[in-house]
């Protein structure tokens, strides 16, 4: 960690109210770190729409039996294999399925790679959490 500098804010009094209380929910000890969490989801954000270098993990949960899917869903992904770290397939009933898939690459390829998963014809659910390499974010 870097040098710590002390600023001050000034703000509407309703407005750090509506703070306090949302970060009291979220188990915060104080607005310290309330507000480094803040800063680093703009950076983490903002690296995302620079297309910069990203990790993440897409979620699907889909019917393994429609095989023509499942057998897209592997195309695709072998399509896209210099940006997919590990795939987890968890059988999740009978029929459903969740697979979890790290990701890292350029965001625009793994946007990319996103969106076909997310729009191949019988995914119940698709997810993106987009995450950081952490290598610019302290
Ligand atoms: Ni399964």
């Amino acid at each position: 960690m870097g040098d710590l500098v002390r600023f001050g804010i000034s703000l509407e009094k309703e407005l750090l109210n509506k703070f306090d209380l949302q970060i009291r929910g979220k188990k915060y000890t104080n607005r310290s770190e309330a507000i480094r969490d803040l800063i680093r989801e703009v950076l983490i954000k903002s690296e995302w729409q620079k297309n910069q270098e990203v990790t993440g993990a897409i979620t699907l949960v889909y019917n393994h039996h429609k095989r023509e899917l499942v057998n897209q869903l592997m195309d695709i992904q072998h399509d896209y294999h210099d940006n997919v770290l590990s795939a987890q397939h968890l059988h999740l009933d009978h029929d459903n399925c969740l697979e979890i898939i790290a990701i890292k690459g350029r965001a625009s390829r793994v946007e990319e790679l996103f969106g076909k998963l997310k729009s191949t014809k019988g995914v119940k659910y698709s997810g993106l959490a987009r995450a950081t390499t952490g290598s610019k974010i302290i």
